[in-house]
């Protein structure tokens, strides 16, 4: 049967550990995987503009062997041109994998449903699996043991955040998020990550005070007050973000030489300051490096 990857909620902790083994070998010894999806195809229907996931996805396949073809946001125009599910039963036709970009997470749970082939969410509104299992493996390049390891989050209850709390609550990595009130993460996936933390003994604190989750960290992390589709609401969300900027005065707060990350694209000088993501803790070229072991490690999960 076909595998998607749409949601990390949706995936066993051992395929995870799985992912994450795979993608340090797939880093270690690039030679080894060349030819491994020679033959095999993938489409990449981005609703969105994207750096990482395009570039990772689109390169990773052809590194692998493969060919990958764009079919940006004035292509196949999912939704408007063609139903979702033609799209997904006509693109089964002449590829072996679809990655998705889309403005509703519903969407590309509807193209893996009806897609005969597997189909890899590259961001939703509501998830960005692939982001956090390229983060978790980031980590644990630093950390050889991630017991007692804390990772902040401080920012948007977002995608980013939904799937790396869900990420880390199963696979055991303590995290402390802060989110202004109003801007938590939604409730049903702040209740998944507590249900999984319970199985993997993590511990995972909420807060609406930055300091609170700084205090302590081995890893702060951010994202973008503003997210791709909430351009209109920018006003309202630069006001309510407030205090919430990782700078020098936040970074004090957290344990000596305490780890930076940022999914990027970042809003310089909103939710970080120049001086904390060009700091020598700074892992965020790392993280964005890491994408494209990881996208390997899941085109190869997935489409062997
Ligand atoms: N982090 C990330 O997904 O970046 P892109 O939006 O550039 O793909
Ligand atoms: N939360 C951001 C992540 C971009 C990679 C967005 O959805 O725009």
């Amino acid at each position: 049967m076909k595998k998607d990857l749409i949601s990390i909620e949706d995936l066993e902790t051992q395929f995870i550990f799985d992912i994450l083994d795979l993608t340090k070998d797939v880093k270690a010894d690039r030679a080894k995987y060349a030819d491994s999806l020679k033959t095999k195809s993938i489409g990449l229907i981005f609703q969105k503009p994207s750096n990482r996931t395009r570039v990772s996805f689109e390169i990773g396949m052809v590194q692998l062997g493969g060919h990958a073809t764009y079919l940006g946001p004035g292509e196949i125009v999912m939704g408007v041109r063609e139903s979702v599910k033609d799209v997904a039963c006509v693109l089964s036709r002449y590829i072996d994998g679809i990655v998705a970009r889309t403005y509703k997470h519903e969407d590309v749970q509807e193209l893996a449903k009806h897609a005969m082939v597997p189909v890899i969410n590259g961001l939703s509104d509501r998830e960005h699996p692939c982001q956090a299992l390229s983060d978790i493996f980031t980590i644990r390049e630093r950390f050889s043991n991630l017991k007692n390891v804390v990772l902040s989050y401080i920012g948007d209850g977002n995608n980013v955040l939904n799937s790396l709390m869900a990420a880390a609550s199963k696979i055991g990595l303590d995290m402390k998020i802060a989110t202004p009130y109003g801007y938590e993460p939604r409730s049903e996936m702040a209740q998944l990550t507590k249900t999984f933390a319970k199985v993997s003994g993590s511990k995972i604190e909420f807060y609406n005070d930055p300091k609170a989750a700084a205090k302590g960290a081995d890893v702060i992390y951010t994202d973008v007050w503003v997210s791709m589709g909430q351009e209109k609401d920018s006003a309202k969300r630069l006001k309510a973000f407030e205090g919430f900027q990782i700078n020098e005065k936040i970074m004090k707060l957290a344990k000596p030489n305490c780890l930076v990350m940022h999914c990027l694209p970042a809003h310089r000088g909103e939710e970080i300051a120049d001086s904390v993501i060009d700091s020598k803790n700074s892992i965020v070229y790392d993280q964005a490096e890491n994408r494209m072991h990881t996208e390997k490690a899941i085109l190869l999960k997935l489409l062997k």
